[in-house]
């Protein structure tokens, strides 16, 4: 019996198999418990000498099950560390780190160029009124200006018959909410999306703008000239620079100019500062009476110039890149291309 156990016990495929032996061998009808019961009938001779073997038996078949159930676990142990082994000398993996886009890298550098100069950032809602968008800034109801600027209008529902809202097409209705805001004098600049239906390879339906706006008792063109040279200056990274002030119209200034960068175009390269060559960066002018009249402000003792500047517009200058319209393709190959992805 003793060998015929503890072979059976080592040769148990698992738990089980373990169990049934213990039935087999020491459970309450098993070979050895039987065996025990029949005690009673023997001679006391015979019960002196089988008793004390049977009871050693069961302790040894006991004992046996219990070191082999725990050596079953033991394996099963050993072949889980082994497949969830760990190599900690494999390098890591690499992960592809973001960068900052283009555009809110140009709009980050303006804002800090502007914010040296003194002007604090100002930001207004991308869904504006028709007030603000237009009339405040002297574009009432139906100025021709309006229908110029290929403006996406919202729908309002059948009988409510409040203007409808618009998406803003230029960052100038944050003047009106500046002056408002902070009065005069100030110097704000007010970076942010706007909106016109057009595209092609200079025109997106989104586009970046920058508002610059200085009130005070005493300003002129030329602050709006020294401010806007310093501006070109920081950011091209170039000690000298001419500005071409052409005469222009916008509704909102009186006088109005565009302001064109010398440069020069060779081999795709753009250089500020040389050249035969003029880009125009910006709109701007002297903030025309009704305006400030709108922002509440007192018109008889400050003025003020605005200028209005595509973000995007000189984020492709200073890159040299042709076509507006990749920078919002998030394509990685055109980032890493130009150095802007990693
Ligand atoms: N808002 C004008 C535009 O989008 C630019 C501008 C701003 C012109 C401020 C003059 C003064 O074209």
């Amino acid at each position: 019996l003793r060998e015929k156990y503890l072979a059976l016990i080592s040769a148990a495929a698992d738990e089980a198999a373990l169990e049934e032996l213990r039935v087999q061998a020491v459970g309450k009808k098993g070979e050895i418990s039987l065996q025990m019961r029949s005690l009673g009938k023997m001679s006391p001779e015979e019960r002196q000498v089988a008793g004390p073997a049977l009871n050693a038996l069961k302790d040894e078949v006991n004992s046996a099950l219990t070191a082999r159930k725990f050596s079953m676990a033991d394996a099963a142990l050993e072949e889980r560390l082994k497949s969830e082994w760990l190599d900690v000398t494999l390098p890591g993996r690499q992960r592809p780190v973001g960068t900052i886009h283009p555009i809110s890298q140009v709009w980050e550098e303006v804002t800090a160029i502007f914010a040296d100069m003194g002007f604090s950032v100002a930001e207004g809602p991308q869904i504006e009124t028709d007030w603000y968008n237009f009339d405040a800034l002297n574009m009432p109801g139906h100025h021709p200006a309006r229908a110029e600027m290929d403006t996406f209008y919202t729908h309002r529902a059948e009988g409510d018959d409040r203007p409808p809202h618009v998406l803003r097409t230029h960052t100038s209705p944050v003047q009106i909410r500046s002056m408002e805001k902070m009065g005069a004098p100030m110097r704000v600049i007010c970076p942010g999306r706007v909106y016109r239906a057009d595209y092609d390879q200079t025109h997106t339906p989104m586009f970046h703008q920058v508002e610059g706006l200085a009130l005070d008792t005493d300003i002129s063109m030329a602050n709006l000239k020294w401010c806007l040279e310093e501006f070109v200056k920081a950011f091209f990274e170039v000690d000298d620079v001419e500005l071409r002030f052409r005469a222009s119209h916008f509704p909102f200034t009186e006088p109005s100019a565009e302001v064109d960068i010398r440069c020069s175009w060779a081999d795709g390269q753009l250089k500020v500062g040389e050249g035969d060559d003029w880009l125009e960066i910006l709109g701007s002018g002297m903030v025309h009476p009704k305006v400030l009249a709108a922002g509440g402000i007192d018109a008889s003792k400050y003025q003020g110039f605005a200028f209005g500047m595509g973000i995007d517009r000189i984020a492709m200058l200073k890159y040299g890149i042709p076509d507006l319209r990749a920078f919002f393709d998030s394509d990685l190959r055109w980032l890493r291309h130009y150095g802007f992805a990693a």
